[in-house]
């Protein structure tokens, strides 16, 4: 049987990544191979599109159109091998990060998103995403506390940050059956108490 693709989101200084391993650790207990990965990134290429894509300045066609280069590689190389061996995939960030980046924070119109989409993975959703959302002051926060060397992302404006959170909590709301809203700002036991119900349940 084919393994699942649960993939996690939210806006940088979300905690989405510290939450990875409880994730892969409860699947594994129920017997389950995991494999873990992250956007952009990944396979050894999309590894190097990320180094440009975290740090250099580039038109935001080019951007997203390398986030899709990105990722149609370490589908094809990694993720899609991995679902067919019946391995279970989380991902840290996948295409909900573009339509809440590139068409939430820099304004890209969401029509050249679902083109790229179809293109490159219109045959394989994420069974199930968590969102980790938390107000715009406490991934600030959590932001400056936690990174010595931001990337260009990280380094972008709060006006930026409260568009791309608007457009993630828009799509929470398009696609309820698949993307679950964890509100990351409470107990590390109250969140991990959601995640496990919500894993129990796929
Ligand atoms: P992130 O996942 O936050 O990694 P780290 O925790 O190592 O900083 O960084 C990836 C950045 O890439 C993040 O700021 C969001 C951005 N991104 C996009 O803008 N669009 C995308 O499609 C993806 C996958 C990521």
């Amino acid at each position: 049987m084919r393994g699942k693709f649960i993939t996690l989101e939210g806006i940088d200084g979300a905690g989405k990544s510290s939450h990875l391993t409880f994730i892969a650790e409860r699947i594994k207990q129920r017997g389950y191979e995991v494999f873990t990965t992250r956007e952009p990134g990944g396979a050894p290429l999309s590894e190097k599109l990320r180094t440009m894509l975290l740090h250099e300045k580039m038109q935001p066609d080019t951007e997203v159109l390398l986030m899709f280069a990105a990722r149609r590689e370490q589908l094809l190389e990694t993720i899609q091998p991995a679902l067919e061996r019946g391995t279970w995939v989380i991902c840290d960030r996948y295409t909900d990060s573009t339509y809440a980046y590139q068409c939430g924070g820099r304004g890209l119109p969401e029509g050249r998103v679902q083109v790229l989409e179809q293109w490159v993975h219109g045959h394989l959703q994420p069974d199930l995403t968590f969102l980790f959302d938390a107000p715009l002051t406490v991934a600030r926060e959590r932001l400056e506390k936690g990174t010595a060397n931001p990337d260009k992302f990280e380094r972008e404006q709060s006006e930026f940050f409260a568009k791309v959170r608007d457009a993630y909590l828009r799509r929470a709301g398009q696609y309820p059956q698949r993307i679950k809203v964890v509100d990351s700002s409470r107990t590390l036991q109250a969140i991990q108490a959601d995640l496990a119900s919500y894993l129990d349940a796929l």
